[in-house]
């Protein structure tokens, strides 16, 4: 169907008929939704039984249920459009992938992007069309559960991630049924719910809204994202179901959007509770006018939408705005040419491969005295409540994985290392066992980490310092006299203040999916070396939250996150382990940064002239590695306060031992100038330090100017 032909279909539907594909139903009761699809009231189905399935036990895809109401759609209703099923289909399908935190943590768009194609396929090949990721929201506080869907702190990364994951679902053939429909969410502002609690109220101004929150969407439309789906939350008393300015003048209008907006669960409805709108009714006219597309399980919509136009209160013109955009979607998405699952033959140990990259790259290596890799001749015991782990590798908002394909750290480790392996069987010890069997135990393997239930929707904490029986264990075997390495599944950062000094060696392996336990081993036998680099900022305690890097230059005690002064008296303003930061067994030695020409015009920036700048990195250690090097941008003199640093750039490169390569960035308008407090982007005349290293704290840096017309 082209263009035409929407517009064309839609003139020849009833307002009924319209209202139905704005609605999107649930998949409770399979005989009633039969007979409304049959009767054209319903345009999407969620599969999913409860709101918050990300950690909920759900039922799987049936798939001949599908098929028989897809059926049902083209052939009984009344205006014969397929229906459109979406489920969250967040880090994984059959095979699962690093929770997204982790997945930012690679680096690698490429890898990333690659592995999310595979688990789209694997999707798309039982009837889903659609997917509500990617989770972009930037989140500073990783006591807010739903920080470890997203990519992390920094607005470049979440873009560049999103934008991976987004091609990843989207990008095969869509004619052909095996892409999935992506869906930006929660737009906007949902990770600076106060306070880390989900649902909660956020406060940002434009200038932080338009410079942090709303980047990764702006990105996200330019990748061509087919949904976008709202946050629960409100910004500054507006809630954003409910607000027009968001949904319509600045994303359709302003970003130029062109897909739907969906409702998150029920939120349509919960206007009502966040005393906005006086009943269902009121709620869902709210939500109409601000042209917030399709409704997602309320009801709002189908109940109300006809009255509403009859009574004025919504115009038709409006639904069929809406509808045009559902309907151009489907058709994007090879709906009305495919409407029914063609099942195809899936090779899933390629789809494992594509996973073990992915964990390889994302596991972090936070710290090491000198014992990793691990020498294959120790005496070494393992240890933790980990150890036997299989579900919480795999993260939470996972439901259709197949744990079978899943092993435990002891497990792989077993098939590695045979005899000289001590491995405690549960995680339950008593003390007394435990000292006389480490005896000869040079190294113990601990592994530790926080339950799938802890994090995700609704599942917020509020410490997240390193469990206590955790910390006193790794007290206890330190005490021992033994090397003690820490093998972390945490999805999110956890303050490691207390707990750093008992470990030689720490991996942050977070939740890294079907292959962790394989990645883990690997990098621990050196068979992989390390690359992940963090995300996110890692507090020393949860009372530094939020600590971020990319924070506004202050008038005293300035420079506290990069060592200089406190804000507190009780602890240091530095973080535990900054945001970009991770190690390798190699070296990689930096040359100073360098740059042609220095200065730029403001009207050669404007015509998209570009500072290059470079360096050239060389592996100078003993080990094949891959590094992620990271442009750094600060404004020094701007009309508002800018960050100390902005990530502008990164490229993560393999060198082979002795190997050097060169890396330039280029750096033009987009990334010198900033958004200003009244919404306008501007590039400002002056200097910039640019800065490029290992992580964000690098001092590697070189000045350049931004010329005004009137100093040239
Ligand atoms: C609520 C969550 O906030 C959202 O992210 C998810 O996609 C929907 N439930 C659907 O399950």
């Amino acid at each position: 169907m082209c263009l035409k032909e929407i517009t064309n279909k839609i003139r020849s539907m009833s307002l009924e008929e319209k209202i139905g594909q704005l609605n999107q139903a649930g998949l409770w009761d399979f005989e009633l939704l039969c007979e409304e699809v049959r009767k054209g009231r319903v345009g999407s189905v969620i599969l999913a039984d409860s709101a918050t399935a990300g950690n909920d036990e759900q039922q799987r895809v049936i798939i001949d249920q599908l098929n028989e109401l897809q059926r049902i759609a083209v052939e009984e209703s009344p205006s014969h459009i397929p229906l459109i099923f979406g489920r969250d289909i967040i880090h994984g399908y059959r095979t699962v992938l690093p929770v997204p935190l982790a997945a930012a943590a690679s680096f690698n768009p490429d890898v990333v992007e690659k592995a999310y194609r595979a688990v789209a396929y694997e999707a798309a090949n039982d009837g889903v069309h659609w997917t509500f990721s990617p989770m972009i929201d930037i989140s500073r506080d990783p006591r807010w559960g739903r920080c470890i869907e997203g990519f992390g702190e920094d607005p470049y990364l979440t873009s560049k991630m999103g934008q991976s994951v987004i091609r990843g679902f989207q990008n095969a053939d869509n004619k052909k049924g095996d892409s999935i429909a992506a869906c930006a969410k929660h737009y906007l502002g949902y990770g600076a719910v106060e306070g880390g609690r989900d649902y909660g109220k956020a406060e940002i101004s434009e200038y932080t809204l338009r410079n942090y929150y709303l980047k990764p969407f702006k990105a996200a439309i330019e990748a061509d994202v087919a949904t976008v789906m709202n946050s629960f939350s409100e910004i500054s008393g507006q809630p954003v179901v409910s607000s027009r300015y968001l949904l319509h003048d600045l994303l359709k209008d302003e970003l130029g959007f062109r897909g739907f907006v969906i409702s998150d669960w029920a939120a349509v409805a919960q206007l009502v509770t966040q005393g906005v709108a006086k009943d269902r009714k009121e709620a869902a006219a709210l939500s109409a006018n601000a042209e917030l597309d399709m409704d997602m399980v309320d009801g709002c919509y189908i109940d109300y939408l006809s009255g509403l136009v009859a009574e004025g209160k919504v115009s038709e013109e409006t639904i069929d705005k809406m509808v045009y955009r559902v309907l151009y979607i489907k058709e994007k998405f090879g709906l009305f040419e495919h409407p029914f699952i063609t099942r195809q033959k899936i090779d899933y140990q390629e789809h494992l491969e594509l996973s073990k990259q992915c964990s390889d790259e994302v596991i972090t290596l936070l710290k090491n005295k000198d014992v990793l890799p691990l020498d294959r001749s120790k005496k070494i015991a393992l240890l933790g409540p980990f150890l036997h782990e299989k579900r919480s590798l795999l993260g939470s908002w996972t439901w259709d994985f197949d744990i079978r394909m899943v092993k435990s750290i002891a497990e792989v480790f077993e098939e590695y290392a045979g005899r000289e392996l001590l491995v405690f069987p549960q995680s339950n010890y008593l003390w007394d066992d435990i000292i006389p069997a480490l005896g000869d135990v040079d190294t113990v393997i601990l592994a530790l980490g926080e339950s799938y239930r802890v994090s995700g929707e609704n599942n917020c904490l509020a410490n997240i310092d390193l469990p206590k029986e955790q910390l006193e264990l790794a007290k206890r075997i330190k005490g021992l006299g033994k090397k003690v390495i820490g093998v972390f599944c945490f999805g999110r950062p956890i303050g490691l203040g207390e707990a750093d000094i008992y470990f030689d060696a720490i991996l942050y392996a977070w939740q890294a999916g079907t292959c962790a336990a394989r990645s883990i081993v690997d990098i621990i036998y050196g068979k992989v070396n390390p690359s992940g680099k963090l995300p996110i900022t890692f507090p020393r305690s949860t009372g530094q939250i939020p600590i971020y890097y990319n924070y506004h230059t202050m008038p005293r005690n300035g420079m506290g996150y990069y060592g200089e002064g406190s804000n507190y008296l009780d602890c240091c303003s530095t973080p535990m382990y900054p945001f970009g930061y991770g190690m390798s067994y190699t070296k990689f030695a930096y040359s100073e940064a360098r740059c042609e020409k220095t200065a730029l015009t403001l009207e050669e920036l404007k015509n998209g002239k570009k500072f290059k700048v470079g360096v050239t990195v060389t592996n100078t250690g003993e080990y094949d590695g891959k590094e992620t090097v990271q442009c750094y941008v600060r404004d020094l003199l701007a009309t508002m306060a800018r960050p100390v640093r902005e990530l502008k750039g990164f490229s993560k490169i393999l060198l082979k031992r002795g190997e050097f390569k060169e890396v330039v960035f280029e750096l033009g308008s987009e990334e010198l100038g900033f958004y200003n407090g009244k919404g306008e982007f501007c590039v400002e005349p002056g200097e910039f330090d640019i800065f490029i290293g290992g992580d964000c704290t690098t001092n590697n840096k070189i000045k350049i100017t931004a010329v005004s017309e009137t100093e040239n």
